[in-house]
């Protein structure tokens, strides 16, 4: 079934946010490695491959469809932060704002009966309720440590033995 000219511009404005929340991570990671806080930076780091990894995804998705692929403007990243916790509850609104914008996409499939869409769309709303999550509690852990280094340590270390991209 052909691609609604609507559902091709709502995946290709995904492509860009996808490719927006790459970004916003990216500019994270070399905060943090500014702040020589290596772990949160690699952290940031592996993020930020994972949300370009999502723009593929969108990408490769829109070829299979015969969609036309065009990648959008991207406004600049949050590049001043006050605190690690300031980083991460950034980030956890960028998540909330990307899954928002995911359910619109589902929506939109529903509505204009794009079964194939639904599954693939399908995948990422799971995927955002693990970001969300692991987001919001590393905001939580952090909340809780009020701005004490030897606890900001330990989640230091912690989050800089993620291995790779694309995993938790
Ligand atoms: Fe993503
Ligand atoms: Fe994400």
């Amino acid at each position: 079934m052909a691609l609604a000219e609507r559902m091709e511009t709502a995946l290709n404005d995904q492509v860009t946010r996808e490719l927006s929340a790459s970004l916003a991570y990216l500019q994270m990671a070399a905060h943090f490695e500014a702040e020589e806080r290596p772990g949160m930076a690699r952290w940031m780091a592996a993020q930020s491959d994972e949300e370009a990894g999502h723009a593929r995804m969108f990408i490769d998705y829109l070829v299979d469809r015969d969609g036309r692929v065009e990648i959008g403007a991207i406004d600049a990243p949050v590049s001043k932060f006050d605190s690690p916790l300031h980083v991460f509850e950034e980030a956890l609104r960028h998540e909330r704002y990307v899954t928002e914008e995911i359910r619109n996409l589902y929506r939109l499939a529903t509505e204009l009966g794009d079964l194939e869409s639904l599954p693939f769309l399908q995948g990422f709303l799971v995927e955002q309720v693990e970001e969300e999550a692991l987001v919001s509690g590393i905001c939580e852990r952090i909340g809780r440590l009020d701005g004490s280094e030897v606890g900001l340590a330990l989640i230091e270390a912690e989050l800089g033995g993620r291995t790779g991209t694309g995993e938790e």
